[in-house]
């Protein structure tokens, strides 16, 4: 066995609607593996830094045991500032900014990779948020994407990264209008290893170890840590298979998780059908994981009541 101290870090990365913290928790019990996770964006307003919604999600209480990084999407320091004090009055050393959302809504607003094509705006918000960093002894890392319309565009915002002292700077390198698709965007992340002076995480397209290794291939090193977001869903067992602790993806460990988050929802959200909604959207990423199963899933991904939804998992879940 590897020395737990010479095993790579991995960072879950943030699932808007999938990796909640009942996710989380599931996730971390079962599987470990772990080192970071993140929250999918919380978007502070005019006097509301954090909705009750979104405290719910960040609160320690809801995540114990789990090395948690809020993350913050706006383009408006003052904003940023207050709801980082919250965080921090919660406990927290660290707080991630996002600068990948491709949303339409979210760009349009100028936020997430919105934000990328106004680089002297960027630049005085980070001028101001990375002062209250210092006065509040809250570190700041930050996710982005290579640049809005053009990869181009980072060799610039690598000169502006570089200029505030980020805790860690994890891109996804791809341009916003490449959404979560095609190939990624390898020579400019090479770019980054030699150029970025903070640490640095990969974040991109590793669906199996292979990919891990291709990756590794290409810039004549292993990430680490890598920041795993789909890959990871679809394949619990990715963290295990890279760390080398499990070979192969063990679906009855699958399928305590899926139970785990079932019967968790179902305390905290109704009705039913709600509930099988957040359950369809993890079995969209599960789905591969099953061969010669699509009438069970045409059926699952129809049923709206617990009776119906819980006979067809565990036919899906039956090894002939
Ligand atoms: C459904 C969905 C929701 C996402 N929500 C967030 C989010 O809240 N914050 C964020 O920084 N990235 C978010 N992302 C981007 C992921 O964190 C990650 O950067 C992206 O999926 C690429 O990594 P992967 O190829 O390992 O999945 C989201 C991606 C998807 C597909």
């Amino acid at each position: 066995m590897e020395d737990q101290k010479d095993l790579m870090k991995i960072y879950f990365a943030p699932l808007e609607g999938v990796t909640t913290y009942i996710f989380r928790n599931a996730y971390s019990e079962i599987y470990g593996h772990v080192d970071k996770y993140f929250t999918p964006f919380i978007t502070p307003a005019e006097k509301c830094p954090i909705t009750p919604r979104e405290r719910k999600e960040i609160t320690p209480e809801n995540n114990k045991g789990i090395n948690l990084v809020p993350q913050i999407l706006t383009c408006r320091s003052d904003h940023f500032i207050e709801s980082a004090r919250e965080i921090r009055a919660m406990g927290y050393e660290e707080v991630n900014l996002n600068l990948g959302c491709p949303s339409g809504t979210v760009c349009a607003k100028g936020k997430g990779a919105g934000f990328l094509k106004d680089t002297s705006a960027l630049q005085s918000f980070l001028d101001d948020i990375f002062s209250y960093s210092e006065s509040d002894g809250m570190k700041i890392s930050i996710k982005t994407r290579l640049g809005f319309s053009d990869p181009e565009e980072f060799y610039a915002l690598t000169d502006i990264f570089n200029a505030f002292p980020l805790s860690e700077l994890i891109v996804h390198p791809r341009i916003r209008t490449d959404f979560y698709k095609g190939e990624i965007r390898k020579e400019y992340y090479a770019y980054a290893l030699e150029h970025v002076k903070c640490p640095l995480v990969y974040n991109g397209n590793i669906f199996s170890v292979k990919d891990y290794e291709e990756v590794s291939g290409t810039f004549g090193s292993t990430p680490d840590p890598v920041m795993l977001g789909r890959g990871l869903v679809s394949d619990p067992d990715l963290s295990g298979k890279l760390n080398g602790s499990s070979s192969e993806t063990d679906l009855q460990k699958l399928k305590r998780l899926h139970d785990t988050i079932y019967h968790e929802y179902q305390k905290v959200i109704s009705p039913d059908i709600n509930v099988l909604f957040k359950m369809r959207e993890l079995w969209t990423y599960w789905q591969v994981l099953f061969d010669g199963k699509e009438r069970d899933f045409k059926r699952l991904f129809k049923a709206k009541k617990y009776p119906e939804y819980e006979e067809t998992v565990s036919r899906i879940f039956l090894t002939e």
